[in-house]
């Protein structure tokens, strides 16, 4: 059996927090031993709503030393920026051909991003057909995301199929990767985590400001000496660091009563301190580092383009592109 290629991306939007660690980098990174693993940072995808040239620079460099620091190795994978490999514009000009205006307009997260204030312009419209682009212009097999992104990932798969049914077997239908234990990570206001909704827990940065924001985690307001509910983000955000016998002892520990939530954040704030602490460290080096960072971006904008060149060079010349 040839060894499966798994793709996915991240925006650089703003800090990466737990939710993007847990919903989908951690598995990129376990994936990475047994598959040929491929993982950019999205800038272009970005640029629907960031419209800072300083700060889509300064994230963009920081989400990229944020995953190498996570595990995301150059030397197995290929780690590049978007931008960096252009051919995925171009491809994805051709595949909005195959994409009907409904499909996109029944895009979930177009209309919410749209109640969320952005400006409903075409970068935004149309984001499904670049990121249909990024996953097919590398033959992914597979694709890890959160639930956020399976009506993303549906698009895709359904693009690709129009396309071929056009043109013969040119791309490659991808699968969609979404584990069920952490297909939505809560934020500490119990909506999904992101980094547009300000309720994000980063792995990065700021020790102050990841404790304040330990700190902040909603809780319910049961009395010292009564049983805590379980269904809330404390409870929910600290299961994720914990194996399963110690899951078991947090819910015996919020059923007896006298249980201190400032406790549990305490505890909580520690976990996540104490599990990143590598990897904060590696990626306090990158960060220090900026040249030996800007050499790996170019070594994995060279192994992304090669394999972009010969894509859209078959893309092109099935569709009669002299
Ligand atoms: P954000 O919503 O914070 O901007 P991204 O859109 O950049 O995050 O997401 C990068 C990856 O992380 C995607 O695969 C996305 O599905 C996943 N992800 C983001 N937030 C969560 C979450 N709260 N729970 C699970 N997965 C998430
Ligand atoms: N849209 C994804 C997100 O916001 C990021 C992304 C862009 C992506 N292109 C991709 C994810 C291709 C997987 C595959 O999370």
């Amino acid at each position: 059996m040839s060894t499966k290629r798994i793709l996915s991306g991240v925006q650089p939007s703003g800090l990466l927090h737990i939710g993007n660690y847990f919903g989908m980098i951690k598995r990129m990174i376990h994936f990475q031993e047994s598959s040929d693993l491929f993982c950019f940072i999205a800038n272009y995808h970005s640029l629907t709503s960031l419209s800072n040239k300083e700060e889509l620079e300064k994230n963009t460099f920081t989400s990229f030393c944020d995953i190498l620091a996570l595990g995301l190795d150059p030397s197995k994978s290929t780690v590049w920026v978007q931008s960096h490999v252009s051919e995925v514009t171009e491809l994805a000009w051709i595949l909005s051909n195959f994409t009907s205006v409904g499909m996109m307009e029944r895009s979930t997260s177009y209309k919410d991003k749209i109640n969320k204030g952005l400006k409903p312009n075409m970068g935004l419209f149309s984001y499904p057909i670049l990121m249909a682009s990024d996953i097919l212009l590398f033959h992914s097999d597979i694709v890890p995301v959160g639930k956020d992104q399976k009506q993303h990932l549906e698009m895709t798969r359904d693009i690709a199929i129009k396309f071929n049914n056009a043109f013969g077997d040119v791309l490659t239908v991808p699968e969609i990767d979404i584990d069920e234990n952490t297909d939505i990570v809560t934020g500490i206001d119990d909506q999904k985590m992101s980094k547009s909704y300000n309720n994000t827990i980063p792995i990065f940065g700021d020790e102050k400001y990841i404790k304040d924001q330990v700190m902040n985690i909603i809780t319910d307001s049961a009395g010292l000496n009564e049983p805590k509910d379980i269904n809330t983000p404390l409870f929910k955000i600290y299961s994720l660091f914990l194996d399963q016998n110690k899951v078991e002892e947090l819910k015996e520990r919020y059923n007896t009563p006298g249980l201190k939530y400032m406790d549990v954040k305490n505890e909580l704030f520690n976990c996540i301190m104490e599990y990143f602490s590598d990897q904060r460290a590696r990626r306090d080096e990158y960060f220090n580092n900026p040249d030996s960072v800007y050499d790996l971006m170019k070594l994995g904008q060279e192994k992304a383009k090669s394999v972009a060149a010969q894509t859209i060079e078959d893309v092109k010349k099935s569709i009669g592109m002299l």
